[in-house]
């Protein structure tokens, strides 16, 4: 793995899950992190727990990414704290379920907003800084159901659909600029989101073994496992890497029909 002391990234949604894993890595590998979410007690509790006896800063953002001068604030405050920025991790997310009819437009904007709009908006805000350091990487979080679809989450799948197409038009605008933006797309992942997801539910322990089952691997993910391809993406070893998705789904996009695993 290449060094990461280089690096002075942002993550998003990092209070939690899959973006608190991915910020705790960067970090333990050198990199300088600015942990960004709307939690603000979580995001101070995490921030505490990360080690400040080390070479490698980091500081807690709290924003409201579905605003996006919060997004922009959080791109200049992190660059006043570290000097530059070369690396961002859009990962704040939110899960909202029902069918076109079930969804009012405000819930579909809420989620647009967030998944996606945010995304744009902080890569938006990031790309100068990434110039102004000779080239950067961004990682946005989608899902399988960036290429896929889940019965009853309108909003959701078309967000992170969406999230594709922005990683493509950003790579292919960005490319000669020595920036790289790419995707990761997990299948089910051990977090506060899937276990609230679970939980509504009348029998959420049968959701749970019902969604180990459904993964040809057999089990869910830990959030590290993710966060691994990101770093990854993030990192020089994956130089000519931009524009496309890595699935971390355990084979679930690889078996036909969804079937069991046996
Ligand atoms: N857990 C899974 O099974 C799974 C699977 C595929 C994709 N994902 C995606 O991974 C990403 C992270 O999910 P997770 O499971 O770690 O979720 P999580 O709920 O554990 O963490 C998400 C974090 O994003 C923050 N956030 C939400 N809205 C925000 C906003 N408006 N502004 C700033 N921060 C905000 C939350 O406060 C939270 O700390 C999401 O984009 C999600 O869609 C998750």
């Amino acid at each position: 793995m290449s060094s990461l002391h280089n690096i002075s990234a942002i993550v998003t949604g990092a209070a939690s899950g899959i973006g608190l894993a991915t910020a705790r890595m960067l970090h333990a590998r050198g990199a300088s992190v600015a942990l960004v979410d709307v939690d603000a007690a979580q995001g101070a509790s995490v921030f505490a727990s990360f080690d400040p006896n080390t070479d490698a800063r980091v500081i807690f953002i709290d924003a409201n990414l579905i605003r996006s001068e919060d997004a922009e604030d959080a791109v200049a405050r992190t660059v006043g704290a570290f000097g530059g920025l070369n690396a961002l991790v859009s990962n704040a997310g939110i899960q909202r379920y029902g069918t076109a009819e079930q969804t009012t437009l405000e819930l579909w904007r809420e989620v647009l907003d967030v998944n996606l709009t945010a995304s744009f908006a902080m890569a938006r805000a990031a790309l100068p800084h990434f110039r102004r350091a000779g080239g950067g990487a961004i990682v946005n979080v989608g899902s399988v159901q960036s290429r896929t679809a889940q019965r009853g989450a309108v909003a959701y799948v078309t967000s992170k659909h969406a999230l594709l197409g922005l990683t493509r038009a950003l790579a292919v605008d960005h490319a000669h600029e020595h920036i790289r933006v790419n995707c990761v797309c997990p299948g089910t992942v051990d977090t506060p989101m899937f276990r609230a997801s679970a939980a509504l539910d009348a029998d959420p322990a049968s959701v749970i073994e019902a969604c180990e089952r459904m993964h040809p691997a057999g089990r869910i993910a830990r959030p590290e496992e993710v966060a691994e391809v990101i770093v990854f993406l993030l990192s020089d070893a994956a130089s000519f890497v931009t524009g496309t998705e890595i699935d971390v789904d355990g084979g679930l996009l690889a078996v036909i029909g969804g079937a069991p695993k046996r």
